[in-house]
């Protein structure tokens, strides 16, 4: 595989200052050297920089910093549909989740410009459901997979490109949801592996089933990893914990599960905040995390 790191240093979609330096603990904690260690190549394009964007108007007053968020969006949906159409896979060190809006959205007018419908697993602690019209919060962070969705209330994004339809989205790990989100997800029929779901069948069966959809359609998957998708206990360094996440083993294991589905052609890493980070333990576990969808294995098994 050739990989190209993009730094996307946005932190414009929260509040708490700190994830503006994700790109570079990243690359502190040697991310490009443990993707490269594993035979593929590696290209760092360094920090890319929002868009100019001025004067752009959302209803909801809460809302803040949408001409940046917008800015962003567009330089990375530009960034991530480049790399793609090299047919390299583009890894997009954050930046907080609102990156995501410009993530997916390139990899969706990728996906349809070949013919191939684009699939999302949302590993996150959160389901980022809410429209910039009813986020109480302000926050774009919690929005994108509402646009991606289709939802309404976007107008300063204009439409999502190629819509994803619900059954090609798969939330993983969800165990915090706000009321608006919850009533709109319910009129969805997104799959929402919460937590209750994940403790009562395990973390493999469900993703196998989504993974199973994704080859079966021959799809392209965009991962968009979340640091709070992670228990608190061995990822503090984001700035929205919460407790009950998944463990270390689990989550590897959801990573050596991707890398042997071979279906992953597009990564975010999404709202490392290093400045809440003890000894680098977050940025670290995210990179070995990297390794192992990338193909690490403690033992190299023939694969069924
Ligand atoms: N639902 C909350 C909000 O809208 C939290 C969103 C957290 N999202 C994230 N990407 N960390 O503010
Ligand atoms: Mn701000
Ligand atoms: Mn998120
Ligand atoms: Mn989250």
């Amino acid at each position: 595989m050739e990989v190209s790191l993009i730094g996307a240093p946005i932190d414009a979609g929260q509040r708490r200052a700190g994830c503006i330096m994700g790109p570079m603990a990243y690359r502190v904690a040697g991310l490009g050297a443990a993707i490269a260690e594993l035979g593929h190549g590696v290209e760092d394009r360094g920090d890319l920089g929002p868009d100019a964007v001025q004067g752009a108007h959302c209803a909801n007053p809460v809302v803040h910093d949408l001409d940046l968020v917008l800015g962003w969006t567009q330089a990375l949906r530009r960034a991530v549909g480049a790399e793609l159409a090299l047919g390299r896979m583009p890894v997009i060190l954050g930046g907080d989740h609102s990156l995501a809006l410009g993530t997916v959205a390139g990899a969706a007018e990728h996906a349809a410009s070949v013919g191939r419908p684009l699939f999302l697993l949302w590993l996150d602690a959160h389901s980022d459901f809410h429209t910039p019209l009813t986020t109480t919060s302000g926050n774009l962070h919690g929005t994108p997979v509402a646009w991606i969705a289709g939802r309404e209330g976007f107008d300063a994004f204009g439409p999502f490109p190629a819509a994803l339809p619900p059954e090609r989205i798969c939330l993983y790990g969800i165990r915090s949801v706000d009321p608006a989100e919850h009533a709109a997800l319910l009129t969805h029929d997104i799959a929402i592996n919460d937590m209750r779901v994940l403790d009562e069948h395990g973390i493999v069966a469900p993703l196998r089933a989504f993974l199973d959809r994704v080859r079966a359609a021959g799809g392209m998957l965009h991962v968009s990893l979340d640091v709070d998708f992670l228990d608190p206990s061995i990822a503090p360094a984001v700035g929205t914990t919460v407790p009950g996440g998944t463990t270390f083993r689990e989550a590897h294991l959801v990573c050596e599960l991707l890398h042997e589905s071979r279906l992953v052609t597009s990564l975010d890493l999404v709202e490392l905040n290093p400045f809440l980070d003890d000894r680098g333990m977050t940025a670290k576990l995210m990179v070995d995390l990297v390794g192992s969808l990338m193909g690490r294995k403690v033992f190299d098994r023939p694969t069924a």
